[in-house]
């Protein structure tokens, strides 16, 4: 029998109810496909942080990284100010292990309501590859007060009030500036993974930048995917303003099979297609780097007002469940647990309030679970 090994951050709010519906679904796989997992319990988030004053140290990290899969359930809580959670544990891990493909399916089950219009399953099947390591999110900003700034000010005076004739009084104003930057080898490498999804799927792959305004940095970005597109004669491309692809994915989600996107652009419009798929509660993702430690979490939030009622949906951490296994290597299990969420939700089973029903968190692991043994 094959034994994983699996890190699990629970995390805060509902992240610890929803974590053990996946964790439960998981061990029923094992039972069906002969693997067994040991859970390695980590603490980590705002009670750990608030009781030690630590939010994920390296040692912890280096530790994590001898293993090839971490399940994590939500991160953020009202009690710590927003962003120091999210930067220090979730980001933290993504960078540390460089989990440079941040993979969102956008898959409309059978049977769930979505808010498209006479859209069908059929026409919302489509996987968000976002870039997860660069872009805005590199973490180099400020806020500069009067003086400070004066260099950033110049730099807008002289594009600016030299070519208008603007008067922008450099000494007076307060700015605050956050720097974008991509590389190419960091480009290069998620629009591979892309590319080589691309293929395995129907071959179109769309592009996501905002090249028109952002031009140096989306520019770039561009100019990489059309030399890479070289590569893939196969492959059918388009590039997609960002503005422009928000509204593609509401009256043509159908167009699309694979879309790269950068970070930033990336973060917001998988919230996008996770209300086009029926909500944040169905909503999965995988940072991944193929060669190293990925980490599955549902990109939903951790829902504090929710916090141990057994209410929410486990539907999208039980998804992020089967593509972490997916990952490791155990396609058949995950596929299984795919299509146990799939017929749960369309033979109206066992529902949460979001899609309806009045089931709690935990009966919809149960269920999924027998139907996974069952199948
Ligand atoms: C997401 C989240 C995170 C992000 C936050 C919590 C840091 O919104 O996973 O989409 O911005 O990437
Ligand atoms: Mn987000």
């Amino acid at each position: 029998m094959t034994n994983y090994k699996i890190p699990v951050i629970p995390g805060d709010g509902i992240g610890p109810d929803i974590v053990a519906e996946g964790m439960k679904v998981i061990d029923a796989a094992g039972e069906k496909y002969g693997f067994d997992v040991d859970w390695i319990n980590y603490p980590h988030g705002a009670d750990h942080y608030l009781e030690t004053g630590e939010l994920i140290s390296e040692d912890t990290l280096r530790e994590l990284g001898a293993y090839p899969a971490i399940y994590l359930g939500s991160i953020g809580d009202p009690r710590v100010a927003p962003g120091i959670l999210e930067k220090g544990i979730l980001l933290a891990a993504r960078f540390y292990f460089d989990q440079y493909i941040n993979l969102r399916p956008i898959k409309l089950l059978e049977g769930v309501w979505t808010p498209l219009k006479n859209k069908t399953p059929e026409d919302i099947d489509f996987v968000v590859v976002r870039e997860n390591t660069e872009d805005m999110y590199i973490g180099i900003g400020g806020r500069a007060a009067r003086g400070a700034s004066q260099k950033l000010l110049e730099v807008k005076r002289n594009l600016y009030s030299a070519k208008f004739d603007l008067d922008i009084d450099t000494d007076s104003e307060e700015i605050a500036y956050q720097i974008g930057m991509i590389s190419k080898e960091g480009t290069r490498r998620v629009m591979k993974y892309a590319f080589d999804l691309a293929q395995k799927r129907s071959g179109h792959l769309s592009s996501v930048d905002k090249a028109n305004v952002l031009s140096d940095i989306y520019g770039f970005w561009r100019e990489e995917f059309e030399s890479m597109a070289d590569n893939y004669p196969d492959v059918e491309t388009d590039f997609n303003y960002v503005d422009a692809i928000t509204m593609w994915f509401v009256k043509n989600p159908e167009w699309f099979d694979v879309v790269v996107t950068p970070n930033m652009f990336g973060d917001i419009i998988t919230d996008l297609g996770a209300m086009i798929q029926g909500g944040l509660g169905l909503a999965p993702g995988g940072n991944i780097n193929p060669e190293g430690t990925s980490m599955f979490e549902p990109i939903h939030g951790s829902a504090p007002k929710y916090k141990g009622q057994n209410k929410v949906n486990p539907i999208a951490t039980i998804w992020a469940g089967a593509m972490m296994i997916e990952q490791l290597g155990e396609n058949e299990a995950a596929a299984n647990i795919v299509s146990a969420i799939e017929r749960n939700i369309s033979e109206a089973r066992v529902r949460t309030y979001d899609m309806g029903g009045s089931a709690g968190t935990s009966d919809v692991g149960d269920e999924i679970a027998r139907l996974v043994l069952e199948e």
